[in-house]
């Protein structure tokens, strides 16, 4: 029987699982900017992230106004292949739901550049960004503070599908993924950069993530088989924060 990694926190639903996870980002922006003056967060798209973005900026809660904005930087874990107008895009939410609302400067905003014609032309300039501010080697690997992701339907992460190629990635931190299923390109972190985070915070909410869930947490089915379980940070917290309806199928602990 496997053990997966990581540590699962259950909370009641979308509402709570908002703002634990706003209480995990205020704790570590906190503590990486005490300990280093600044705090580097990958952000995930789709729709769960959403409720906690706009938790963070809104001033009726205690986070906005706790959070040292100044001294985050935002970055991406990935972008779909489309201008920063276009309702697809990751930055497009974050924006409309925390940068337009919060105190933060406009340099502290490291966006994929995903308008660009290829993308791996934007694959390589986020790159060359994340070399810059992490002040890294060719073969580094830069080192997130905190890392959110969402898990889809069928197990991928950020835009790490299944059978894609950018799942073989070991050698570099940024890639082009084309996406069969989404007849589209993406841009996306690779799994060595995962790896290296102090944290990775998984953020997973509904019903429809259930059964999803439970093959994660199946200690008799594989340990391998979803991009998302993938995910493992060689000495980094691994937190899997799942509402209720999300956790429905969990094996009991
Ligand atoms: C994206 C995300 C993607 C997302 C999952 C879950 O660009 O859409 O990177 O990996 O996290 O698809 O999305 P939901 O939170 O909408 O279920």
């Amino acid at each position: 029987m496997r053990e997966t990694p990581g540590r699962a926190v259950v909370v009641a639903d979308a509402g709570a699982l908002a703002r634990e996870a706003a209480r995990e980002f205020e704790r570590r922006a906190k503590e990486a900017v005490a300990a280093r003056g600044w705090f580097a967060v990958a952000l995930s798209g789709g729709s769960t992230p959403r409720r906690l973005y706009a938790l963070l900026a809104d001033p009726a809660a205690p986070f906005r106004a706790a959070i040292p904005w100044d001294r985050v930087h935002l970055f991406w874990g990935d972008e779909r292949h489309v201008p920063p107008e276009d309702p697809r895009s990751n930055y497009r939410m974050v924006r409309e739901e925390l940068i337009s609302r919060v105190p933060i400067p406009a340099g502290n905003v490291h966006r994929i550049e995903a308008e660009l014609p290829e993308a791996s032309e934007a694959a390589a300039r986020y790159d060359a960004e994340l070399a810059r501010f992490f002040a890294l080697g060719s073969a580094e690997f830069a080192r997130f503070d905190l890392m959110l992701l969402g898990i889809g339907p069928e197990g991928h992460t950020a835009s790490l599908f299944p059978g894609t190629t950018a799942l073989q990635v070991r050698d570099k931190r940024v890639v082009e993924n084309w996406v069969p299923k989404l007849n589209a390109f993406r841009i996306t972190l690779t799994l060595p950069v995962f790896a290296r985070a102090a944290a990775v915070l998984f953020l997973i909410s509904g019903e429809d993530k259930a059964a999803i869930l439970r093959m994660v947490f199946d200690p008799n089915g594989p340990a391998d088989a979803l991009p998302c379980q993938l995910i493992r940070p060689e000495s980094g917290d691994l937190i899997w924060l799942a509402d209720r309806a999300a956790a429905a199928s969990l094996p009991p602990y």
